[in-house]
């Protein structure tokens, strides 16, 4: 019996998006210091670098590179630096997105298509460019959602909307390439990064008395149930939509 727990991911090379900050960036660590090489990739070029440096600093195996997730054309440049950089690709977290408040009557169209362009289009450009190296690799692909896909709250119905395609989306995948690529998303309820700064501590105190646990999640939440499914733990799990929100979504409160 060994005691150690095992480096999941050595030999192995993941890309993350939107990985500069919060969710992403916590994702990039873990799957780092389990021993994967990881490129660590945002529209924001100096977050991605000063990650992939930081991580660098601790011992683990980083590049950086700028991907604007929307952008189709940027998603080719980014495959190939990982294929360039290790030759293979494992791992891909599709991790890209931010909520635009409004309710429906508010919403012009460039919003709605937006939010829908940032969180779903994305998911595809992003599959499409990865599905050759993912399949070589017999990889695995976690995208981030939101509680948002299964629970209604008021003011974000294109958020919902895009989430909600990723639920459907994720199990198109896992069927159509069963036994190359596996496929799931993570679902975080409320965590603390970047998009709760500005929320008021009262309000942040009083979704965290609505969540069973008692408390936010924090980035490293995610990224531990990220790692789970992108590693071989998982490999019998494929098309599903794994809830990481400490209970949020099955509390009665609103
Ligand atoms: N924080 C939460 O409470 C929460 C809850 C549910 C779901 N999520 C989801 O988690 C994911 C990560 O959110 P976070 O909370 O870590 O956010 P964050 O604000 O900490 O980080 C978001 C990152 O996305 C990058 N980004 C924005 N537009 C981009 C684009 N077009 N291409 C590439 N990168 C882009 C930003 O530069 C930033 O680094 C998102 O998909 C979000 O919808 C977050």
């Amino acid at each position: 019996m060994t005691v150690a727990a095992p480096a999941r991911f050595t030999g192995r090379t993941a890309l993350l998006t939107a990985a500069a900050s919060g969710i992403g960036a916590a994702t990039a660590r873990r799957l780092a210091a389990e021993g994967a090489s990881v490129l660590v990739t945002d529209v924001d070029a100096e977050g991605a670098h000063r990650v992939a440096e930081e991580i660098r600093a601790a011992g683990g195996r980083a590049q950086d590179q700028c991907l604007d997730v929307t952008a189709p054309s940027q998603w080719t440049a980014a495959v190939t630096a990982a294929e360039s950089w290790t030759g293979r690709l494992d791992v891909l977290h599709l991790n890209a997105g931010q909520n635009v408040h409004g309710a429906a009557h508010e919403l012009d169209d460039a919003t709605w298509h937006h939010q829908l362009r940032l969180c779903l289009d994305a998911v595809f450009y992003g599959v499409r460019a990865a599905v050759p190296l993912l399949r070589t690799a017999r990889g695995a692909v976690v995208i981030t959602s939101s509680v948002h896909a299964v629970v209604g709250f008021k003011g974000f119905p294109a958020y919902a909307a895009a989430k909600g395609g990723i639920d459907a989306l994720v199990r198109q995948l896992a069927v159509e390439y069963g036994g190359q690529i596996r496929f799931n998303a993570v679902l975080p309820g409320a965590v603390a990064t970047a998009l709760w700064t500005e929320v008021p501590d009262e309000y942040k105190a009083l979704v965290a008395s609505r969540t069973p646990v008692g408390r936010l999640g924090a980035p490293e939440d995610i990224a531990a149930a990220v790692a789970f499914l992108a590693s071989e733990d998982a490999s019998f799990v494929t098309g599903q939509n794994l809830l990481v929100d400490g209970g949020r979504s099955i509390s009665s409160q609103e």
